[in-house]
């Protein structure tokens, strides 16, 4: 989704600003530009790729201050003119926007009736025009940006700059994230950790409803009515080699075969050996209030939602309280019945999806507490809940999610087992959690061995244009995932359905087209899934199994044969093989793996 970058400094702005518009290619866009100062404004949009753009700079666009965009279209389509920054009528003002502007007509309208002309069709032009309003009759850049806010219903990010003030650049957050950099006697700002990494580990995080002030020599952060703000400053423990694809041909590649190492860290120092508990220190949370929740509900989008439907199942099985899973998207429409006895969990890779912090604030408001799984250390999500648990997973760059699912699994694991201990889970299934949980990243490793053989099941599988996948209750979460990334990285259309409710309805689209994932681990469901494989099979149907045990090998047309955990930890483990199958299903139909079409990583849109 859209991406900002904005420098100032003694360098020439212009190879920073492409180069950190290069680092959130992987947000997904569709058209990027850049502005520079130097006596008067030069700008270059294109429609394209950075590289593009890249192409199009000419070598002579010097100046020490600039902002940079990736555009990922709302309003008005793809192209050179609607790609960001925005200028006013008299090319002094530049401004990139994230986010949304709900009166963006209305202000139009009401600009072209006093004479200003839109020459692109965003919402986002409108600011420059409304800054070249106030800017001439006001002291400071930063009093006619906060005029022009003060105009505008919706959600920005943006960063403005006046070409008659070539030493300061001003960027404001409501709703769309805005992180600045430190470096030294430079400043950075950006939308995104990631494009500020190679330059400065110093970063501030911009709360909603600031605006702040950036010149070489340091900023300023205010509110929106003026009064200064005191910010903490945070360093970052990623570096720009974390953004690097590793030697792998693909992002994904990379964050598939990280996971033993991820999930180790996510599991580091966690574990207790000696009471079979697992420490959590974020959760501010006492054993009293712990033991006081009646209920847990889980929210987030995507892949997130599906690792809770895994949470969910953990935490009911572990610490027998009753938990279930949303999407956010949903949940916060749907006014719902926020209870103080029932602990709120917010999951987030990005901890920027907008749908999940506008359920988080909505929990907030009405008295809920909120606990965040998050991956990205001081993002919005995370500075909003009242507690949690950080992944550690390292930045995952690849749109679809994939070790952040894994160490939100484990991550639910930990918290299951937390709670079921301070309830009435014994030390002896506590020993049994942890040993299991201490053995998944060397069984990760054993199933990413399996890698040819399942590049074999991709190739096989991936001309049919629909697949079916099932599971029962633990595999469920584990299927709809498996469907999900299929989806949306190879665009081969899949289902997802509980096993148990293929001869309701989804039976009648199974024959020699349409072959079925089916998930099967040895639990005391075995006998039932294996059933509906013969259903399947008695259709026409092929089934691809995947499970425990070879010995039902042959009720499949396919089997892979993995691990096995404890039963409750199985779908942490049982989703690996999909998410091979995934890729290596896309990697055959020569898809763009890492950026698939009209997806995002980071929504921070309604
Ligand atoms: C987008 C991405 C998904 C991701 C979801 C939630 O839709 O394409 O891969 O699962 O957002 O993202 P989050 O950062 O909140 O986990």
């Amino acid at each position: 989704m859209c991406g900002i970058v904005a420098y100032v400094g003694p360098k020439d702005a212009a190879p920073i600003l492409l180069e950190g518009l290069a680092r959130l290619e992987y947000r997904g866009y569709d058209s990027a530009g850049v502005a520079v100062v130097n006596r008067g404004l030069k700008m270059r949009k294109v429609k394209g790729r950075v590289a593009d753009l890249a192409a199009a700079v000419p070598s002579r666009f010097k100046g020490g201050l600039g902002i940079g965009h990736t555009r990922w279209a709302t309003h008005g389509v793809p192209s050179d003119v609607n790609a960001h920054p925005h200028l006013d009528g008299a090319e002094r003002i530049a401004v990139v926007h994230n986010g949304i502007i709900e009166n963006a007509d209305e202000l139009r309208a009401k600009l072209t009736a006093d004479g200003a002309t839109f020459i692109s069709e965003t919402d986002s032009e409108v600011i420059a025009h409304l800054v070249a309003r106030t800017v001439k009759d006001t002291d400071t850049l930063e009093e006619a940006v906060r005029t022009a806010l003060k105009r505008i219903v919706g959600t920005y990010g943006i960063a403005v700059l006046d070409a008659e003030r070539p030493g300061e650049v001003v960027v404001a957050r409501n709703g769309s994230p805005i992180v600045l950099g430190i470096g030294e006697k430079e400043m950075f700002a950006a939308s995104d950790v990631a494009a500020l990494v190679r330059y400065t580990r110093q970063v501030v995080h911009l709360e909603d409803g600031e605006l702040a002030v950036l010149r070489a020599d340091g900023f300023h952060t205010f509110t929106m009515d003026a009064r200064e703000t005191a910010k903490e400053t945070l360093t970052v423990d990623w570096d720009a080699g974390h953004y690097d694809t590793g030697g792998y041909e693909h992002y994904l590649l990379k964050e598939i075969s990280e996971q033993p190492e991820t999930v180790a860290r996510t599991l580091r120092g966690r574990l207790d050996e000696r009471f079979h508990i697992a420490h959590l220190g974020g959760l501010n949370l006492t054993p009293h209030e712990t033991r006081a929740f009646r209920r847990v509900k889980i929210i987030g989008c995507g892949s997130a939602y599906y690792s809770g439907q895994i949470g969910a199942q953990l935490i009911e099985e572990l610490a027998r309280i009753p938990a279930d899973a949303e999407p956010a998207s949903e949940f916060r429409y749907r006014n719902p019945v926020v209870e103080h006895d029932t602990l709120y969990v917010a999951i987030s890779q990005s901890g920027e999806t907008y749908d999940t912090l506008a359920a988080v604030q909505e929990l907030k408001r009405k008295g809920g507490r909120v606990l965040g799984i998050v991956n990205t250390v001081g993002s919005a999500i995370a500075r909003e809940v009242d507690g949690g648990v950080y992944l550690h997973a390292g930045p995952e760059v690849s749109v679809a999610s994939t070790k952040a699912f894994t160490s939100t699994a484990v991550a639910f694991a930990l918290l299951a087992l937390h709670f079921g201990r301070v309830h009435d889970l014994s030390p002896a299934d506590g020993r049994r959690i942890c040993d299991g949980l201490r053995k998944l990243p060397g069984q990760l490793a054993e199933i990413l061995a399996l890698e040819p053989e399942i590049a074999a099941l991709a190739r096989k599988y991936a001309g049919h244009p629909s697949m079916m996948f099932v599971g029962r209750v633990r595999g469920y979460p584990v299927a709809r995932e498996g469907a999900q990334k299929l989806k949306e990285i190879s665009y081969v259309h899949a289902e997802a359905y509980p096993a148990s409710e293929l001869k309701h309805g989804p039976l009648a689209l199974i024959g020699p087209d349409m072959p079925t994932v089916a998930i099967v681990p040895d639990d005391e469901l075995l006998d039932k899934n294996l059933t509906t494989l013969g259903e399947i099979r008695a259709r026409g149907g092929q089934v691809l199994m995947i499970g425990h045990r070879a010995a039902e090998a042959k009720l499949a047309d396919d089997c892979l044969v993995i691990p096995k955990n404890e039963t409750e930890l199985d779908p942490i483990l049982l989703t690996i093989p999909l998410q091979l199958l995934a890729y290596h299903a896309a990697v055959t139909l020569e898809r763009d793996v890492d950026k698939p079409r009209n997806l995002a990583k980071s929504v921070t849109v309604e």
